[in-house]
């Protein structure tokens, strides 16, 4: 059933450029425009809406924050992301101007479901995005986007995440488009780009055995750290929570901005920091980060566009990189290496990776 390999996990991540390619397909035309028969909404009802709200937990939720990142930039529409855990218990801002996108892999968490019940009952109109047909909380949410990732086992989210941040992606298009943010064309032009992602995801995948190497001599280490700016920041915080709920290392991620800020008292001789440097407009800004934690003895491995790679080379110890795309869609290749850092992080330090001690693949608790 794991298809040949060793754990369901590096089987699902192998799943990912399928996953991405299924989820898109049915979504898109020969011209590059998208259909989102999902989504029932007219002009004149998404200007309706003065805002959107995102809420979901751990993986999801970050996710979520790419897709901030991706509908507000298309669309121009104010999006905030919160922790479905915390948005509940907070009175929050949401009315029947708001449209909420619960995002949710299994469409069971507890938390998450409470907070549709929530916006649901304050009148906001609820979408939601999840994997799998007939979840609790796709039978609530108004309007279902289905990612077509298949049946995820692993504990540790992959496919199902990267079809998420895909499907926010086509929303934020989507939503530009009827918005009059972007034309077709520059919409059209995307969604072209959106098509190359299944074989650069492939492209990183088929350089595993690299990044397999680096794991088998990092994975004494006692705590990681990751750092980037911008969307790469919120890359950062999947890899870093990758990171920590399979191999048991502590791991943090940090907005490299804010790493003089305090955290960066912690670097020791040998400490592995993980630096994403993906966005143009911030990656001076990046370069000047890998050299202030490598003076201070830090072992860097940076995650960068294979056009960048000799120029960033000469800021760290190890580069990883990936194809080149564009600026918005680098998420859905840079957390590719960290996924399988994190995987081969653990083989090497025997822990159960599809079964991470303490946790479970759908949290229906509070
Ligand atoms: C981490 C992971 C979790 C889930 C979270 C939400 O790899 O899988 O953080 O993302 O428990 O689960 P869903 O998406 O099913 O609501």
């Amino acid at each position: 059933e794991k298809g040949g390999y060793q754990h369901f996990m590096l089987k699902e991540m192998h799943e990912q450029p399928k996953a991405v390619k299924d989820t898109l397909s049915p979504r898109i035309d020969d011209e590059n425009r998208i259909l989102l028969d999902e989504l029932r909404l007219t002009g004149e009802e998404l200007n309706h809406f003065n805002k959107i709200t995102i809420v979901a937990c751990g993986t999801a939720m970050h996710a979520g924050l790419v897709g901030k990142h991706a509908i507000e930039t298309f669309a121009r529409i104010p999006v905030e992301v919160e922790i479905a855990s915390e948005f509940r218990y907070r009175d929050p801002f949401v009315d029947e101007r708001t449209l909420l996108i619960a995002v949710s892999q299994s469409g069971e968490t507890a938390d998450t479901l409470a907070a549709l019940r929530e916006a649901k009952a304050r009148g906001a109109h609820v979408l939601t995005i999840t994997n799998v047909v007939g979840s609790r909380i796709s039978r609530e949410a108004h309007d279902v986007f289905y990612t077509w990732a298949g049946p995820e086992i692993a504990v540790a989210s992959t496919k199902a995440y990267i079809t998420q941040v895909v499907a926010l992606y086509l929303i934020g298009l989507y939503l530009a488009e009827l918005k009059g943010t972007m034309t077709r064309q520059q919409v059209g032009e995307k969604v072209a780009e959106l098509k190359t992602l299944p074989d650069k995801i492939q492209q990183i995948l088929d350089q595993q055995e690299t990044i397999q190497e680096l794991a088998n001599k990092q994975f004494n280490q006692q705590s990681v750290f990751f750092i980037g700016r911008g969307i790469d920041d919120y890359t950062a915080k999947e890899g870093s929570l990758k990171l920590k709920e399979i191999s048991y290392i502590h791991s943090e991620a940090i907005a490299a901005g804010e790493l003089k800020h305090g955290t960066i008292a912690l670097l020791e001789e040998g400490t592995l920091v993980v630096a994403l440097a993906t966005q143009e407009q911030l990656y001076d800004k990046m370069l000047s980060n890998m050299k202030e934690v490598k003076a201070r003895g830090a072992y860097v491995v940076a995650v960068t566009e294979e056009p960048r790679a000799a120029e960033v080379a000469l800021s760290a110890d190890v580069v990883l990189t990936i194809p080149d795309t564009h600026n918005e869609f680098t998420p859905a290749l840079a957390v590719v290496p960290l996924q399988l850092f994190a995987y081969y992080t653990a083989v090497a330090r025997g822990a159960d990776v599809d079964k991470p001690k303490n946790l479970a693949k759908s949290v229906t608790v509070e």
